[in-house]
Order: structure tokens, then C-alpha cells, then sequence
């Protein structure tokens, strides 16, 4: 178990996490005095009748919002430069994002490319914008991207068939409403993987080499949340509070574990996929966790063991008895397996070379190179 940590723990994000806290979005825009605020979600939300309840109720505070709806899944860095450019030609001063990882991140980028300029992949990597970014308000309206407290912004190159990353110090949203009401009309199959990405997040936080004693707390919670709660989440989010309530906890907790530690070699397969087969980000960890865990477990056993504590009662013991509980909820969950995801053998070399150069490789417990990727892909 690490019990030291030599890099600061960062949330400079102002953190809210309360059913119907979403209602408290006006009096917070309304705090920075926005000339014009820039509203990202996408077209699902948009059907939930959220986007316009905050657009009246900001009208009524005499704030003028734009609406942008056209975030697509695994968001292109073309679209966030068409996001950004309308935001500057309409002299934005305030972004906010409603919806899952994909909307959010999109936005957090164009909140960075609006005062900045120039196109998205020039500030791929960390700190490379030089103007601060505009005020930047998270709504998470999915139980998995975590992304409503990180720095950073994932988002496709298509020129490049790759997952760029844009973060920087100042790139935390400034405010993140955590409201599980907003789940309610999350279809179960979003609720199953998208939970399954929480996992993903709080699995790899913890085994990954950069975990810290505070990353480990935050992400052995959501583990147990998540083992606890999200079969029940994901058969009736509508109907089931607590169920709910904590799968939208366990992912902002999972969110701040990866977020000051680091996500690990699923994620490194899980964006390659995403960045040439668009491949669904939660559906592509959900597939690939139980397999990459069990890889891991040569490197992994004794930290992996120290989750025994939040298992479900009856389960086995040590690191076993956590990859069992893992491989029984994805099963339960209803996952397809990898291979129907239509991905031919033909392009598993290409998948493990872009695996190895994604930033997160190097964090892997276990030592990943071209030919232990392709071992775990020829397991699947
Ligand atoms: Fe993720």
C-alpha cells in the first residue's frame, strides 16, 4: 500500500453533490456576471427539458445563453473548433457543460480554445495555452466520465485516427453540480456503462503507479459503491433513489482518484478504439476491464487484495475475490464481449502500437509493451 505522496492532491473545482442541486445553476452563473453564456450539451439532453428550464430561468436573471447541441460520442477536436469559433464570434464569457463525458469535455476544451484561438490539436498535451480559460461549469448527466472535476479533455483527432489530450492547471471546471436526479432518464444500458467506466476509473486509480493515500481512499469508496449499488442503478434508475444517488457519488469520487492519480492500460486500449471505431468510451472499458485486471494481477495481487474490505459479503478472498466480483457485475450488466464489437484480428498490432504510446501507459502496474497488449487482446 503507498503511504506517501510527493505530487499535490488538486480540486480547485467547487464541488456540489446534491439531488435537485442542479437548480442552483443561475444563482452560480449568475455570480460571475456573464456577458453571454455558451450552453454545450447534446441532443438526448436537450429531450430532458433541463437545457431549457436553465436557459428560461437564466433569461429571467437577464443573462442571453446560446445553446450548442451538437457534441457527437467520442467528440472530435474539429467539432470543439467549431464550438469554440461560434463562442468567439458571439463574445461568450462563461461555458457551461450539460451532459456525460463527451459534452463535458468538449466544452472544457472550447472554455481553453475561446480566449486562446488558433485549432484544438496545437494545445494537445498539458499547460501549452498561454490566456486563461473562461469560467467552465460541469452538469454530469451520466454515472461514469468523471470529468466534471479532472483538468483534462479527451477528444478525437480524426486526421490522426487518435485520442488527443488537452489539459492544463487552469482548466478544472470552476463549479461541478452533481445532481443524480439527472439520471432518472439516463437509458439502463447508458446507466451500465457508464457505471462501468466509474469502475474503470476507480480500479485503475487504485492499481495504477501514480495511486496516493488520497486517491486510494476516494477510489476504494467508489469501488464499494459501485459493487453495491449499480446492478440496482442500471435495472431502475428511475425508480431506485439510493441506487441512484450513489452511482452518481461513485463517479465524481472515481473522477477525483483518477484525476490525481491516473487511469491505466484499459483506458489505453479503451481510446484506441474509440478514437478509430468510435466505440462507446464506457462500453469499451466495460468490455476490456475484467480482462486487463486479470493481466494485471502478476503486478497487481497485493494492492488489488486491499479492496477485499468492500467487497459484497460471500465473496472470495483477496485479489481473486475482487476479479471475480468485477467479471460477475460486467456479466451481470449485460456487456457484449469484445468480438462483438466487429474488430478484425487484422488490426490488433495497430491497437497494442497505439496502446503503447497513449500518456497513460507508462502508469500500468504491470509493464505494457506491444507484446503484452496483443497477449490481452488475443485473450478476449
Ligand atoms: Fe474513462
Amino acid at each position: 500500500m503507498v503511504t506517501f505522496m510527493s505530487r499535490p492532491f488538486r480540486v480547485p473545482t467547487r464541488v456540489v453533490m446534491a439531488p435537485g442541486c442542479i437548480g442552483r445553476l443561475p444563482e452560480v452563473i449568475a455570480g460571475y456576471a456573464p456577458e453571454r453564456v455558451l450552453m454545450v450539451t447534446d441532443p438526448g439532453i436537450e429531450e430532458t427539458g433541463w437545457p431549457e428550464r436553465i436557459w428560461k430561468a437564466l433569461a429571467e436573471r437577464e443573462i442571453e445563453t446560446i445553446t450548442f447541441d451538437d457534441v457527437e460520442p467520442n467528440p472530435r477536436a474539429s467539432t470543439v473548433d467549431r464550438l469554440a469559433g461560434w463562442g468567439r464570434e458571439e463574445g461568450i464569457s462563461l461555458v457551461l457543460g450539460i451532459g456525460g463525458g463527451s459534452v463535458l469535455d468538449a466544452a472544457k476544451a472550447a472554455a481553453m480554445l475561446i480566449p486562446n484561438g488558433g485549432s484544438t490539436v496545437q494545445y494537445e498535451g498539458r499547460n501549452r495555452y498561454e490566456t486563461e480559460p473562461l469560467p467552465f461549469i460541469a452538469v454530469p448527466t451520466t454515472c461514469g466520465t468523471g470529468s466534471e472535476v479532472t483538468w483534462v479533455s479527451v477528444l478525437t483527432d480524426e486526421e490522426r485516427q487518435a485520442k488527443i489530450s488537452v489539459k492544463g492547471e487552469t482548466m478544472y471546471p470552476a463549479w461541478a453540480l452533481v445532481d443524480c436526479e439527472v439520471l432518472r432518464t439516463l437509458p439502463g444500458h447508458l446507466v451500465a456503462w457508464t457505471g462501468a467506466d466509474a469502475l474503470t476509473h476507480a480500479v485503475e486509480a487504485f492499481t495504477c503507479r501514480l495511486a496516493n493515500p488520497i486517491s486510494d481512499a476516494l477510489a476504494s469508496t467508489a469501488v464499494s459503491l459501485l459493487f453495491r449499488y449499480l446492478r440496482r442503478a442500471a435495472a431502475d434508475v428511475a425508480g431506485d433513489a439510493e441506487a441512484r444517488e450513489a452511482v452518481m457519488r461513485a463517479s465524481t469520487l472515481a473522477g477525483l482518484a483518477f484525476g490525481n492519480a491516473d487511469v491505466a492500460a484499459v483506458h489505453c486500449l479503451s481510446e484506441t478504439l474509440g478514437g478509430r471505431w468510435d466505440v462507446p468510451h464506457g462500453l469499451a472499458n466495460a468490455v476490456l476491464l475484467a480482462p486487463v485486471t486479470r493481466f494485471n494481477l502478476p503486478a497487481s495481487a497485493r494492492k488489488l487484495a486491499h479492496l477485499e474490505s468492500v467487497l459484497p459479503p460471500g465473496s472470495r478472498s483477496g485479489a481473486d475475490g475482487v476479479l471475480q466480483a468485477i467479471e460477475e457485475l460486467v456479466r451481470d450488466l449485460g456487456v457484449p464481449a469484445f468480438r462483438e464489437l466487429g474488430i478484425s484480428p487484422e488490426d490488433y498490432p495497430w491497437i497494442a502500437e497505439r496502446a503503447v504510446q497513449n500518456g497513460s501507459n507508462p502508469s500500468n502496474v504491470r509493464e505494457m509493451g506491444v507484446g503484452e497488449y496483443l497477449e490481452v487482446l488475443g485473450s478476449l
